[in-house]
């Protein structure tokens, strides 16, 4: 990989950040023998990729370029559920693009932790009558589970710590760590408790006027 792609983390990055969970490398590894597994299992199948946004979006992006048949790709993007309220039903945010009628479908997902997101998204599309739906989940947070999903493909088990990285947030934030952290909500208080730095002279590309 080249150099350029890797970023440097910053300093008040590595203040949220109590452990590294899994890093580039092994996460790149399990990510290579989902793809060959999942290519073997599809082999002459047309098979659409459904990444759930936003969490998922880094993961797919791996994955389908771990996969080496053409398939399609498409996303979805939900609004997460409020415990409690309505026992999971997920809103569509943002709709997938095309027709799912016929087609083999494979949804990817960042974590699947109460499982209510994907058993609701998996009732939803089944509605469409794609040929079938299997579940790739990145993580997997099985003590949390309230209801039961079908995983077809798992990258590695989680623990209940809060995770951030590869596209995981907290707050919209940290997708962008190369890495899965655990992450210390205490010092993420500290860090939005102080001002933003002063935008550098650099950074400016555009001023009006
Ligand atoms: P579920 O519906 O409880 O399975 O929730 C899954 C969704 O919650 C995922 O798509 C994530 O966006 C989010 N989520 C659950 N656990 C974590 C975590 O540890 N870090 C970041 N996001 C999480
Ligand atoms: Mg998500």
């Amino acid at each position: 990989m080249s150099k350029a792609l890797v970023p440097t983390v910053k300093e008040s990055f590595l203040s949220v950040v109590r452990e590294v969970v899994y890093d580039q490398a092994t996460i790149l590894g399990r990510v290579g023998e989902l793809g060959r597994r999942i290519d073997s299992d599809y082999r002459g199948r047309d098979l659409l990729v459904v990444g759930i946004l936003k969490g998922a979006f880094v993961f797919t992006c791996d994955l389908i370029r771990s996969i080496p048949s053409p398939v399609g790709l498409d996303f979805i993007s939900v609004s997460r559920y409020h415990p409690g309220r309505d026992q999971g039903r997920v809103r569509i945010l943002k709709d997938l693009q095309g027709e799912i009628a016929g087609r083999h479908l494979l949804l990817v997902e960042d974590i699947i932790d109460t499982g209510l997101t994907v058993h609701s998204l998996l009732g939803l599309l089944s509605r469409r009558k794609p040929a079938s739906i299997t579940v790739c989940t990145l993580l997997d947070r099985r003590d949390l589970r309230l209801v039961e999903v079908p995983i077809r493909y798992a990258g590695f088990q989680a623990s209940a710590e809060f995770l951030i990285g590869y596209g995981l947030d907290y707050r919209d934030r940290y997708r962008n760590l190369p890495y899965i952290a655990s992450m210390d909500l205490d010092a993420e208080r500290v860090r939005i408790s102080q001002p933003d730095e002063p935008v550098r002279d650099s950074l400016l590309v555009y001023q009006a006027g």
